[in-house]
């Protein structure tokens, strides 16, 4: 089991580089099925997740390896069994977003139906409405998604209209519609930068897709792609994670590759926090001056304020003068972590979507379990402002999203170890 200790101290100083995304690289790997080849990433974070995802892309039957810090070659073959067993669609849900693109070159997949989680249950309808609506018949039987296309031809374009921008939902419609014979059209597709950097990849395999980062994507189906090269975007949510920690112990850091064009919205909230954020050219410049005042949260999808970022802005919310409401839109569960906090001394109370926070001058340092990663990075930035020692265990939850969290803290003053 692993365990993080963090302990107040001084300000942060310094600086600190995030690495590539995390919900980025998950979808990119899922992609290498769609065409034979060998592929070189870049800017590919060292993180369970992406170790995951690669153990899943091995069991189809594909190789990845690991030449250098940072990036990753994977070498995809002719014949791939398209199947996720589910010993790891349970561990990364992620994984459901092989479907789309083994259909789509395949004619089948056989893929586990991933539980639900500490979010709450997490449905794939929307998944499996797309693919129909592209022509595969899609059954559920033994814990297994079976799709096929009848005939074991092509899928075929189509107009596919989501009942929300969810993110795999438009994932896996893009990837299973860019082999499709004719045009797709995905409405009320989501729009986060992650989506936008996967067209850019499928773009560099010879898809045709326009309107990627808006609400209406289409995609006009080709033959065949090919292998291709790619530079990973910087996480959004570690690079958050650093202007969180900065905010709750004050302090002065560059957060190198960082981009403000990919949270906006995160960096507005941040200044009616009282934390200042310049942007340069290498990233941004994260300064929290003096104690944090309490404003209003509610998270919505891109362009609107991340649910990843929620558990950051409540640990600084915890601590700031004054009261907050938090409204989590998204995912109905997301609030599990606050018992954690409140364990801590927070004053946070929780009724259905919403959080009511009565900020404290400080936290109280104490044990606190982490139950997802983003949670489990939200404590360990609380245990900055909780006086004596915060144990965060079952830190791994952490490393499934984050590549040397602790060293990069360490970089940056925090007194922090692993256990
Ligand atoms: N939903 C449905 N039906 C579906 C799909 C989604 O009802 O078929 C609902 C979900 O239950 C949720 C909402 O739609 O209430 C949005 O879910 P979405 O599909 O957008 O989420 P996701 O694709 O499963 C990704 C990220 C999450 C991030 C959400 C934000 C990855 C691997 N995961 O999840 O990131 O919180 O988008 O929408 O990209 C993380 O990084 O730790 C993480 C959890």
């Amino acid at each position: 089991m692993s365990v993080i200790v963090v302990r107040p101290g001084a300000a942060l100083s310094g600086e600190v580089t995030v690495g590539g995304a995390k919900n980025s690289v998950l979808k990119v790997l899922a992609a290498t099925v769609l065409a034979s080849g060998r592929y070189h990433l870049h800017n590919v974070p060292d993180i369970a997740d992406v170790t995951w995802m690669s153990e899943l892309l091995v069991a189809m039957g594909l190789r990845t390896s690991r030449p250098a810090p940072g990036q990753l070659v994977v070498d995809s073959p002719i014949d791939v069994l398209p199947e996720a067993p589910y010993e790891l669609v349970e561990k990364m849900r992620a994984s459901i977003v092989v479907l789309g693109p083994l259909v789509a070159r395949f004619g089948r997949a056989r893929v586990s139906l991933p539980g639900g989680d500490d979010f709450g249950s997490r449905p794939i309808d929307m998944h499996l409405r797309a693919l129909a609506a592209l022509g595969a018949t899609v059954e559920l039987a033994h814990g297994f998604i079976e799709a096929r296309v009848p005939g074991g031809g092509r899928l075929r374009g189509a107009h596919i209209v989501l009942d929300f921008p969810s993110v795999g939902a438009t994932e896996n419609a893009l990837m299973a519609s860019v082999l499709a014979k004719g045009t797709t059209v995905i409405d009320n597709a989501a729009r986060e930068p992650e989506i936008v950097d996967l067209v850019t990849f499928l773009g560099q395999m010879g898809a045709v897709v326009r309107g990627a980062g808006s609400s209406t994507i289409e995609i006009d189906g080709v033959a065949e792609l090919h292998a291709a090269n790619h530079t990973l975007i910087p996480d959004r949510i570690e690079a958050a994670t650093f202007l969180a920690a900065v905010g709750v112990a004050g302090g002065e850091v560059l957060v190198r590759q960082a981009r403000r064009d990919h949270m906006q919205m995160l960096v507005h909230k941040l200044d009616q926090l009282g934390v200042q954020i310049t942007a340069g050219p290498e990233g941004l410049t994260v300064v929290a001056p003096g104690r944090l005042r309490a404003v209003d949260v509610s998270t919505l999808p891109y362009p609107g304020l991340a649910t990843d970022y929620k558990p950051l802005l409540v640990a600084m919310l915890s601590v700031a003068d004054g009261v907050s409401i938090v409204t989590e839109n998204i995912f109905s569960g997301r609030f599990r972590y606050v018992d954690e906090l409140v364990r801590m001394g927070a004053d946070v109370r929780t009724d259905g979507h919403h959080a009511v926070i009565r900020g404290r001058p400080w936290l109280s340092g104490a044990p606190v379990r982490a139950h997802d990663i983003r949670a489990g990075a939200a404590l360990v930035v609380a245990g900055l402002r909780a006086q004596g020692e915060t144990t965060v265990t079952d830190a791994d939850h952490i490393d499934r999203g984050y590549e040397r969290f602790v060293e990069k803290l360490q970089g940056l003053g925090a007194d922090i170890e692993r256990k």
